[in-house]
């Protein structure tokens, strides 16, 4: 990614702990721990993970649905932890919008999509008040862009007339409706039928190119990080372990994980248009983790260091970056 272009969302440090349990037996769930990661205008970074690795919890920090242990998320320059007014935070939310993994929970069933498009237009006030024909103009124009069309014919149906392609149209229609800058995409595709996959990442890849907006991108499946993303962060129990291009990543993935994962992928020169690739294998306990590399105990290089703390990062020429013991430290 250009160095001279600045990231509109970044972290640094980011990390999450959910302490559990009474006052005798508490257990602290390590989510995501020291967790950097940036993203540009207009282009894709992919989170990419195992289940229960951190990512959601990743993304709701970033939503500011959940608080960080410590660490810092700054938005067009400014640390947003510390925002914490009823105004500043509807700003935020104005620009920084979420489509999350199930379309069917995501729209209230007891309204019409009209009312689920237009709610944002008016608490964002994108909409003139009191301009019923505006407010109806620019619901379709939303329809039209996710390719619901005849859009008249979209706005007066109930969720449950839509099918989960068309419903996560919808929910992209609702982050698109206040012209968001950032869209924090939390496995938007993974309840989809595979056949409809594709043309839901086309039309996101498309709204990236005509409005510029920032995307992460979060997915278990590496082939459509590769396909959608710029960038790929791999994401291992609570930490980023790697972080390259995607097509770095695909043909020289440095950290043991990474290579892992690619090896359960038959051949990567197929591409997104065969079957889906998944991650599989098992993450450890994210609430009994040692001080070392999580993946020591699976790793095939492990070294006795490994065991006892994290690697730090090794960035490289191209400003990608891995935490692995096996690359010296700069
Ligand atoms: N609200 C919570 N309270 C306690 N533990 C949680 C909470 N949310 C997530 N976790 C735990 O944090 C870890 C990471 O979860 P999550 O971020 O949802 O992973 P992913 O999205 O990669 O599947 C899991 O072990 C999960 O059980
Ligand atoms: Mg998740």
């Amino acid at each position: 990614m250009s160095e001279n272009i600045q990231p509109i969302l970044e972290t640094r440090g980011l990390t999450k702990h959910f302490f559990t349990g009474n006052a005798l037996s508490r257990t602290v769930v390590k989510a995501v721990q020291d967790a950097t990661l940036q993203v540009y205008p207009e282009k894709v970074v992919a989170l990419v993970g195992e289940s229960g690795s951190g990512k959601s919890t990743i993304v709701r920090m970033l939503a500011q649905l959940y608080k960080p242990t410590s660490g810092d998320i700054i938005f067009e320059g400014e640390n947003i932890v510390k925002h914490t007014s009823r105004a500043a935070l509807l700003r935020y939310r104005g620009k920084v919008q979420m489509i999350f993994q199930d379309p069917f929970a995501s729209l209230n069933p007891v309204h019409k999509v009209s009312y689920c498009l237009q709610r944002p237009l008016r608490i964002h006030h994108k909409a003139p008040p009191g301009m019923a024909s505006a407010l109806h103009r620019q619901t379709i124009e939303l329809l039209e862009q996710v390719s619901l069309i005849p859009a008249e014919d979209y706005i007066k149906k109930y969720p449950h007339q839509l099918s989960g392609g068309q419903r996560q149209r919808v929910a992209i229609a609702r982050a698109l409706a206040v012209e968001p800058k950032v869209i924090l995409a939390d496995e938007p595709v993974s309840m989809l039928d595979v056949s409809i996959r594709l043309g839901v990442l086309n039309l996101m890849d498309r709204l990236r190119e005509m409005h510029g907006i920032g995307f992460l991108y979060v997915t278990h499946d590496l082939a459509s990080a590769r396909y959608f993303a710029d960038e790929i962060l791999v994401m291992y129990a609570g930490w980023i372990v790697e972080k390259a291009k995607s097509e770095e990543l695909i043909q020289n993935p440095k950290h043991p994980y990474t290579q892992l994962l690619l090896s359960a992928v038959p051949d990567p020169s197929r591409g997104l248009r065969t079957a889906e690739i998944e991650i599989k294998g098992e993450i450890p306990n994210l609430a009994n983790l040692g001080a070392g590399c999580p993946f020591a105990p699976r790793c095939s290089k492990v070294m006795e260091k490994c065991n006892t703390v994290m690697p730090p990062i090794t960035t490289f020429d191209d400003g990608s970056w891995t935490r692995c013991y096996l690359f010296p430290n700069n």
